[in-house]
């Protein structure tokens, strides 16, 4: 391998998410969704069952994305009573501050050979190879997993059975900032125990 420790270290560490709020009108280059799209599919995944699977909207694509998720939210919580008029423009609004927006998928493994657990795991494994690599090309994103993430009746307009599971959306665009985030974590010592012996 060519990068060093020193450099996987700092890729790592310094990948970042960036909101809609920070991103400008500017188209980030279908290559790099490719690449984000390419390392995400080399994710470790238990019997090889490879479950993720991304629907990439972009250009008049996410027009359609609003419309779809600002329909369903309207009819699943008007028939609740929950309607909220901000949340429906929110949702019709957003998807058009990016550039591109992956809709990130779990597909189950039809003989079901791993627990259900780890097709989610593995599919949020490929979903950081896909942060690591925006990250590396100074793209802003983020994963979300608000609006209709956890409605049943999403998943068939992303190519979902029942079984599967919608997991989010990578958001996607070019970065209007002066500098890259600084990131926040508590030290990893609170949270792990040696057992040496
Ligand atoms: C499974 C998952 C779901 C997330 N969902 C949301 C979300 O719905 N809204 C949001 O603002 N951020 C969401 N995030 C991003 C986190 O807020 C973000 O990773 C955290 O603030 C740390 O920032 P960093 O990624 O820049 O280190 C999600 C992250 C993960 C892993």
């Amino acid at each position: 391998m060519s990068i060093t420790p020193k450099q996987a270290s700092e890729l790592i560490q310094n990948r970042r998410s960036l909101y809609p709020a920070v991103f400008n009108d500017e188209t980030v280059d279908d290559a790099i969704v490719e690449a984000m799209l390419e390392n995400g599919n080399w994710a470790p995944t238990h019997r090889l069952t490879e479950p993720w699977r991304f629907v990439v909207f972009s250009g008049e694509g996410l027009q359609k994305l609003a419309n779809f998720q600002a329909d369903l939210y309207r009819k699943v919580t008007e028939a609740d009573g929950s309607f909220d008029q901000k949340k429906y423009d929110k949702l019709q609004k957003k998807p058009l501050l990016c550039s591109h927006i992956i809709a990130i998928g779990m597909k189950r493994d039809p003989k079901e050979r791993v627990p259900e657990i780890e097709e989610v795991t593995a599919t949020a494994c490929a979903v950081q190879n896909m942060y690591l690599t925006a990250s590396a090309y100074g793209i802003g994103g983020y994963w979300g997993t608000g609006g209709v993430t956890y409605y049943e009746e999403a998943k068939s307009f992303f190519g979902l059975a029942p079984e599967d599971k919608l997991l989010g959306f990578f958001y996607l665009g070019m970065p209007k900032i002066s500098k890259w985030p600084e990131g926040r974590r508590n030290p990893i010592s609170e949270k792990v125990s040696w057992v040496k012996g």
